[in-house]
Order: C-alpha cells, then sequence, then structure tokens
C-alpha cells in the first residue's frame, strides 16, 4: 500500500531535481520496429503522435522531436520547475512539434487525444496506487488501436536484494534532512556495501549485485528511485493482471534481450520444453530465472492480433546497428566452419552459417553506426560471390534470422528508422545537432546518432 500522497512527492521532486536523460529503449523507432515482428502494424514514428507521462525535465521527449521533426510529442509531469525547465530546452532548441504541461496525472484533461506510443519510465512503482490505476486508465482511453504503451516498473523476485539495499541506505542517509547531504551518504552507502560485498564476503549475499547498481548510478537518481517514500515492486503476472483488467495485453520488452532463451539453464529448458507453459507464465519464470529486478514493458490493446512469436521477415524493412564492439579470432566464411563472435561483457555467439558470419564481420567493420537490412543485404552477397560461396535465394531470409537472433542476444539494436546514423554528417542547425549543442552547454553527456547517451561515470 503506499503512504505519500502527490503533494509530497510533488515537494520532493522540487527539493532535488530528477536529471531527465535520454532511453534509447523507450524512442519510437526502436517500438515500432518491436510491434512489427510482432505482427501490429505501429504507426511510423516520423510522423507518430508521441506522449510521455513523467517526462521531468523533457530530455528524452526533446531527443525525439529533434529526430522527428514531422512527429507530435506532448509531456507531462507533476513537477513544474521540471516542466519549466523542459519548456526553456524547448524553446532553445526553437522545436515546433514538441510541448510540455504541469499537470497531475490524476487530474489531467487529456481531451480526446489519441497516441501511437505513450511512455511511462521510471514512474509505476514510485507513485501511489490510486496514480499507478490511473496510468492504466490513461493509456486505455489514449493508446490508438496500433498504439504501443512503454511502462518501466520494479520487479520480484529481484526487488528483495533492491529493498534491502534501499534499507541500508535509509539508515546511512537517516537523521540527514538536506537531499544534498542525503544524496552524499547515500554515495557513500552504495560504495561501503560494495565493499561489504567484495570476494572475501560470504558468497550469495544478495546485496552483492545490488551494490555495483548503487554504484553506477547518479545520486540524484538514489535519492528519488532508491530513498523516496514509495518503492513498490510488483510480480510480472501481477502487473499483467492489472493491465489485462484495462483492456491491454503484452507485446514484448523493449529489450529484446530480455527474452534470450539463454536465461534458462539446460536442465531447466528441458523441463519447460516437457511441460509447455504459456507466454505470460513463462516471462514470469525468466524473472524466477533471471532474479529480475525491473522490466521495461511494452503494452497493445488486447483487440490487436499479434503473433507471440518473432516474425525474422520483418527485419527486412529494418535498419541495424552492432551496439557492442565484437571481435572473432580466425576469419574463416565457409560452409560448415565454426566462427566465434564476442563481446567484451563475455557474450558468444557461434555459427557455421556463411551469410550469418559475412553479416557478423560486415558489421563489425562498418564505420557508420547503422545500416539498412538492404544494404547489408547486398554487402553480404557481394562478400559471398567474391569468395565463391553459396549465395541462393535464400540468402535474405538466412540474414534476417541471423540479424534477430543478433538482436535476441543483445548484439543489435533494431529500428524502423536509420535515417540519422547512416553515416551522413548533420549540419549544424538540424534540430539534433543543436540537441548536442545544448547537452554541451549544460555540461551533459552527449548522445550518439543512434541516439544513445554517452555514459558519465559517477565519482
Ligand atoms: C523517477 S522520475 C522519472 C523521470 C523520467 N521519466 C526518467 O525516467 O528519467 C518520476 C517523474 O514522475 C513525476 N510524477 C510523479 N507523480 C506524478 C503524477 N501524479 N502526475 C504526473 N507526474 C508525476 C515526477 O514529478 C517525476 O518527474
Amino acid at each position: 500500500m503506499s503512504i505519500a500522497n502527490d503533494s509530497a512527492l510533488a515537494e520532493r521532486y522540487q527539493a532535488q531535481a530528477y536529471a531527465s536523460i535520454v532511453f534509447s529503449f523507450s524512442h519510437p523507432d526502436r517500438l515500432a520496429a518491436i510491434a512489427r515482428l510482432h505482427g501490429l502494424e505501429a504507426a511510423d514514428p516520423q510522423t507518430a503522435r508521441v506522449l510521455e507521462i513523467g517526462c521531468a525535465s523533457g530530455l528524452n521527449l526533446l531527443s525525439i522531436a529533434a529526430c522527428f521533426p514531422s512527429a507530435e510529442l506532448l509531456g507531462i509531469d507533476l513537477d513544474g520547475v521540471a516542466i519549466q525547465k523542459a519548456c526553456q530546452r524547448q524553446k532553445s532548441l526553437g522545436l515546433e512539434n514538441i510541448r510540455f504541461e504541469q499537470s497531475d496525472l490524476l487530474e489531467w484533461d487529456s481531451d480526446g487525444l489519441e497516441f501511437d506510443y505513450i511512455i511511462a519510465h521510471g514512474f509505476f512503482s514510485w507513485v501511489p496506487d490510486s496514480v499507478k490505476e490511473q496510468l492504466l486508465v490513461r493509456i486505455q482511453q489514449c493508446l490508438a488501436p496500433n498504439g504501443v504503451a512503454l511502462i518501466s516498473y520494479l520487479t520480484q523476485p529481484g526487488s528483495m536484494g533492491r529493498e534491502a539495499a534501499r534499507d541500508f541506505l535509509a539508515l546511512h542517509t537517516s537523521g540527514n534532512k538536506s537531499p544534498h547531504k542525503v544524496m552524499e551518504r547515500a554515495r557513500e552507502a552504495a560504495h561501503f556495501l560494495s565493499a561489504l560485498t567484495s570476494s572475501r564476503n560470504p558468497p550469495g549475499n544478495p546485496l552483492a549485485p545490488v551494490a555495483d547498481y548503487l554504484l553506477r548510478k547518479n545520486p540524484d537518481v538514489l535519492f528519488h528511485d532508491e530513498l523516496g517514500p514509495i518503492y513498490d515492486p510488483c510480480y510480472f503476472l501481477q502487473f499483467m493482471e492489472w493491465a489485462g483488467e484495462h483492456g491491454l495485453q503484452f507485446l514484448s520488452e523493449a529489450r529484446l534481450v530480455d527474452h534470450a532463451p539463454e536465461i534458462f539453464p539446460e536442465a531447466a529448458r528441458r523441463l519447460l520444453d516437457d511441460s509447455p507453459i504459456d507466454r505470460l507464465r513463462l516471462e514470469q519464470y525468466r524473472d524466477y530465472a533471471a532474479n529480475r529486478s525491473f522490466r521495461r514493458s511494452l503494452l497493445c490493446p488486447a483487440a490487436a492480433r499479434l503473433s507471440p512469436v518473432p516474425d525474422a521477415s520483418a527485419v527486412k524493412g529494418f535498419s541495424l546497428s552492432l551496439n557492442v564492439r565484437l571481435s572473432f579470432e580466425m576469419l574463416d566464411l565457409s560452409e560448415g566452419v565454426s566462427m566465434r563472435f564476442e563481446t567484451p561483457s563475455g557474450v558468444v555467439l557461434t555459427t557455421s552459417e556463411p551469410v550469418a558470419k559475412a553479416a557478423y564481420c560486415l558489421l563489425s567493420e562498418i564505420k557508420t553506426v547503422s545500416v539498412s537490412f538492404q544494404e547489408l543485404l547486398r554487402r553480404v552477397t557481394a562478400t559471398l560471390d567474391s569468395l565463391s560461396l553459396p549465395n541462393t535465394e535464400d540468402t535474405a531470409k538466412q540474414l534476417s534470422n541471423a540479424l534477430l537472433l543478433g538482436a535476441y542476444r543483445g548484439l543489435l539494436d533494431l529500428s524502423l528508422d536509420g535515417s540519422l546514423s547512416s553515416g551522413q554528417p548533420l549540419s549544424d542547425d538540424h534540430p539534433f545537432s543543436r540537441l548536442q549543442a545544448l547537452l554541451a552547454e549544460e555540461g551533459l553527456p552527449a548522445l550518439d546518432t543512434w541516439r544513445r547517451q554517452m555514459r558519465r561515470t559517477n565519482p
């Protein structure tokens, strides 16, 4: 049960601003690609109507507006100071396709508006139950029949460790009133936890993975997300029950890697094969397997017809970007010879298929950050031809399957529009260049052309 009301929350956000940042997984070009994989003809991101609820000072939405001048965007937030800042940024960027409104979601007048994409990131688990309910009501009311909503939320069982860490943070920061002091003490607590859970500690300490997570977070995020008055994780199935009561169904996670089958060890996979369970239950089992503490779930109207299994042929209409450095030891594209591709974090993809090997080699070489499927197909075909390797009518199919596999392993991002990242330099007065200049002026990390925010490291 929630304990804080909206005005107490608003005061807390006003006392310490939440630095809004850009979340590339929430961008309509990615959401559209995932929707299309599942057979939902989501709206073209270039002209989409996008709503962000709890947009804070607007950077996420501004980064979308700067890419898609013909899209229409609206951001709402309870915090008047954050909205003022968002409006200032919008004015200085001269963007006319976006507006911000200071409003409590409980009282917001949606005025019959309809949206193709609705984003509520970092919101659901931190607001009172009445606001959670209202979020689902608004999505049901305002989402287009082929629309996609993204809601992120804390999940069990993984949040148990985070709750214990939160109790420790509360203990270590207790007695401090000023947000500045609380944030300083919270960082200290994160360092302390990290030291506590180092290798000499008993194995299996549930705080160990949380300590790393806390160290990566900025102090303002610790102040609001970990130390705020409401912290309300739920199980995935519980969340989906609420969503279902509001006429919404599960589409996918916003990050395809969160569906990777490798999360189940071989023996567990065999048990699941012997007694299959439905898709939602499988997702819940996945959370147990991964001890997941956070989800970014995509929902769409229950009436929409979806294909639960992603359709690889949809990849033919996408742009692709390798989002990690891929290394491989020996280069041999011949049929039947296995090649092992590896990321710095140890994700391994092994394949002996010439098309898949050629695609991954080419993607690791391509200097521009994104390439269209058709362009990659052209280059793969040319490579196979130059080596006199078989190049059949099936090449396109094999390529889309290989790329889909890479996307589910977390190696690739799929997008419906790659125009910004096609390697053509942007003019200085392109809205995206102006946004980059504004970020630099404000001392904030730059975005790459794939709209991924460069990481800023914590002290
Ligand atoms: C944790 S911040 C997340 C901000 C941003 N979405 C992000 O992830 O960086 C939550 C935001 O929701 C806003 N918020 C909380 N309750 C709200 C309500 N009832 N109506 C509108 N906005 C609300 C807060 O003011 C705050 O800016």
